[in-house]
């Protein structure tokens, strides 16, 4: 069965053969979508997407470059990708950032005001932005995705900032999922809460190895979640499996976020 058979989107947040989105976008591959990839204009990023991508074994990718704070390249990148794409069903929306000089216990009150504005902005406020120029090309419905951590719903030392920034992305969701659901637009807007995975942005926080081990012993599942496993949820989230859900934060993370103790 290929659940996403003749459906095409955009996948916002492959840096490397580690990130979420390259996971995600393996198993969207899998089931048969055509994906348009972005990549930081900055550095060896777009050689390091096009690598990833070739891993995947997709042909001549449509590739472009993007950063998430600048309205002149959220306007850019949407008119490129209607000219050279098309309309599209579904968006993956895979990037976060914050300063890690203050993803540091005990360094979340001395947060510059920029710092935190420019984490809310990159990591929240641009699924908005985003939803906003995508779905002039979803006219057909569809649905938008992006990706949370527990550490937004609970105090993670260290986390600080970027949870304050998944708090927002969740509600975010929330509210647009409210906006895009009409009979108009037909657009549904959900989040993965995804457990602990070895990726850049991961490693920016310190707390990486401690929370693979705790989610490793406390879940009900005693393992880590696989980069494949939040794919495989993000089927069913941008397929007609999941028609009914919208608002939505899933938890993909062995039942890690249900335990107390
Ligand atoms: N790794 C984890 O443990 C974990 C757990 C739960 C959720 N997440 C979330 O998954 C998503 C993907 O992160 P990842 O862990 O795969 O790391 P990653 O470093 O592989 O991906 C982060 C992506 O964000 C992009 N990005 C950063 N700043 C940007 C900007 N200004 N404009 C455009 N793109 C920008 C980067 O280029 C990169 O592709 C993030 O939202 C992250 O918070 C990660």
């Amino acid at each position: 069965m290929s659940l996403l058979q003749g459906k095409k989107g955009i996948v916002f947040g492959i840096a490397n053969e580690r990130s979420y989105a390259y996971f995600i976008t393996k198993q969207l591959l899998a089931q048969g979508a055509e994906c348009a990839f972005t990549h930081l204009p900055i550095g060896k990023m777009e050689a390091r997407l096009r690598k990833a991508v070739a891993s995947l074994g997709v042909e001549d990718p449509w590739i472009a470059p993007f950063e998430a704070g600048s309205d002149e390249s959220l306007d850019t990148l949407f008119t490129r990708v209607h000219d050279d794409f098309g309309d599209i069903d579904f968006v993956v929306h895979s990037i976060a950032f914050a300063d890690k000089d203050y993803l540091k216990p005990d360094m979340f009150h001395q947060t510059p005001r920029q710092t935190y504005l420019d984490a809310i902005d990159v990591s929240a406020f641009s699924l908005v932005a985003i939803t906003n120029r995508a779905m002039k090309i979803m006219p057909n419905g569809g649905s938008i995705l992006s990706l949370s951590f527990y550490g937004g719903e609970k105090v993670m030392p260290g986390y600080n900032v970027m949870g304050v920034a998944k708090a927002c992305l969740e509600h975010t969701t929330r509210y647009l999922a409210y906006e895009m659901g009409d009979a108009d637009r037909k657009i549904r807007v959900n989040c993965i809460s995804a457990g602990p995975l070895k990726t850049l942005a991961g490693a920016a926080f310190g707390g990486m190895d401690q929370m693979l081990e705790h989610q490793s012993k406390k879940s009900p599942l005693k393992r880590p979640n696989t980069g494949e496993e939040v794919g495989n949820t993000a089927v069913y989230l941008l397929s007609d499996l999941s028609s009914a859900v919208t608002g939505e934060t899933i938890h993909v993370d062995a039942g890690y976020s249900i335990v107390g103790l």
